[in-house]
């Protein structure tokens, strides 16, 4: 099997002088040992992984008696799902695809509700409610919409159709499991939704899809296995590829490289970008601190945003995901005129790899430090080593940047806000600022 490669080449890490970010690695390495000693890092030492597998495989045949999966979640509780789906069950987005069928809920649009309500036949459906907390307002009103609808439809047997993927003992989601006999697997305690998608999280629609979820699980912890070893030192930590890549991402932020583009040159793979963009932006945009991460999809992006990231702000440096393994496609026919002459013998494959090499070198040429990711195949397993580096690059980054990279306490306040705007009990400030914000002059303009 081809190795995953980072090409730092391009990076500018000894200009940035990212190597100097590693002076502390000693202390972070004991930092490391002694937070998943205590298990404060599940993501990495999968202290839950062999129960889990093996809880999976005994969902298996049920949960594969199902025609539909419908996943109610949002942030850490989806992205992962749907790049898990995106990458390796394309099939549903092609024509004639014939089952199985994941649905993501994850938003507050009542016309897609509305249309699942209506549309899904229920009696072929699982209904997945994740969440790790188990009281995410946007999921819980989901659910209780979702859950009307089965008990219509499928009277007291609702609870059949339904898993929860949520906390072992805390939460609205486990009082429901325990009164109303639902059946559930667990989010490990310290794991954060968006450090999830190799838990229940990702695992359950995974293997619902039929992706191969053992190889991603094996290929994480290759990746992630020396950090979450006992015998992890400066050295170790020094050369990992995610401790490289936490010194580079946070030099570059000391250099007002405040924006980190991840161009993805695998075009299945384009959703990994936004499963990035949530990891990057939740942990690590604290206390005025951070860099924004911006998902592009190569080659769609090279007519739309790639503009600005080539001629504008000089602001922002690369991680550019590429595969030599891709599909190769049809050869081009030979009747194609003069001017298109240099496709003929080609294969339309070899389009979206020139594109890339050309992207790449443009980037580079516009002074965007750039490491390249070369996955070495495009499957599961080189998807989980992917997901593993990226997950212990944040942490590390944020480490290194000295903030918590684990929470996010700044989208609180429009939580509250939203609960206070409908009445919910309590929340005295939060109405007293809504009442001032509410009763301000808005200065409108019609258009
Ligand atoms: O990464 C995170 O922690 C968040 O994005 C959560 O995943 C998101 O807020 C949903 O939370 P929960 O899983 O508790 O419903």
């Amino acid at each position: 099997m081809a190795a995953n490669i980072l090409d730092w080449t391009d990076s500018w890490f000894e200009k940035l002088d990212s190597e100097s970010k590693a002076d502390n690695a000693g202390s972070i390495a004991a930092r490391f040992s002694g937070e998943v000693a205590e298990g404060r890092l599940p993501f990495c030492s999968m202290p839950f992984m062999s129960e889990l597998l093996h809880d999976l495989a005994g969902l298996e045949d049920y949960v594969k008696s199902f025609d539909h999966m419908l996943l109610l979640g949002i942030g850490g509780s989806a992205l992962g799902a749907r790049a898990l789906q995106k990458a390796f069950f394309p099939q549903q987005d092609q024509p004639c695809h014939k089952g199985p069928w994941l649905w993501i809920a994850d938003n507050v649009c009542a016309g897609t509700l509305d249309a699942y309500l209506e549309k899904l036949p229920l009696e072929k459906t699982l209904v997945a409610v994740v969440s790790k907390s188990g009281g995410t307002i946007e999921t819980i009103s989901q659910y209780f919409l979702v859950r009307s609808r089965m008990q219509e439809v499928l009277g007291d047997s609702w609870n059949r159709n339904t898993i929860f993927i949520t906390d072992k003992n805390k939460g609205f989601l486990r009082e429901q499991a325990d009164q109303l006999d639902i059946r559930t697997l667990e989010v490990p305690d310290n794991l954060g939704g968006r450090y999830s998608v190799l838990s229940a999280v990702g695992l359950l629609p995974a293997m619902f899809m039929g992706i191969d979820y053992r190889a991603m699980v094996e290929g994480a912890s290759a990746v992630l296995s020396p950090l979450a070893s006992r015998d992890l030192n400066a050295d170790i930590l020094r050369r990992h590829p995610s401790f490289r890549l936490a010194c580079w991402g946070a030099s570059l932020m000391d250099e007002g490289f405040n924006e980190l583009i991840f161009f993805s040159y695998v075009p299945q793979w384009a959703c990994f970008g936004q499963w990035f963009a949530q990891l990057w932006a939740e942990s690590l945009g604290k206390e005025g601190k951070g860099s924004q991460p911006i998902p592009a999809t190569g080659a769609t992006d090279q007519h739309s945003v790639n503009q600005m990231f080539l001629d504008g702000p000089r602001n922002k440096a690369c991680l550019f995901l590429t595969c030599p393994d891709l599909p190769e496609g049809k050869e081009f026919p030979s009747d194609i005129p003069a001017n298109f002459a240099y496709l003929k013998g080609k294969k339309f494959g070899e389009l979206i790899h020139a594109e890339g090499l050309g992207t790449k070198m443009a980037l580079s040429a516009n002074n965007v430090p750039l490491v390249e990711i070369k996955v070495g195949s495009e499957n599961e397993e080189a998807a989980g080593r992917l997901m593993g580096l990226l997950m212990a690059a944040t942490i590390f980054t944020g480490w290194i940047m000295d903030i918590n990279p684990i929470d996010q306490p700044a989208v609180e306040m429009g939580k509250l806000l939203a609960k206070a705007r409908l009445g919910a009990s309590g929340l005295e400030n939060e109405k007293k600022s809504l009442n001032n914000f509410l009763n301000t002059k808005r200065a409108e303009q019609p258009f």
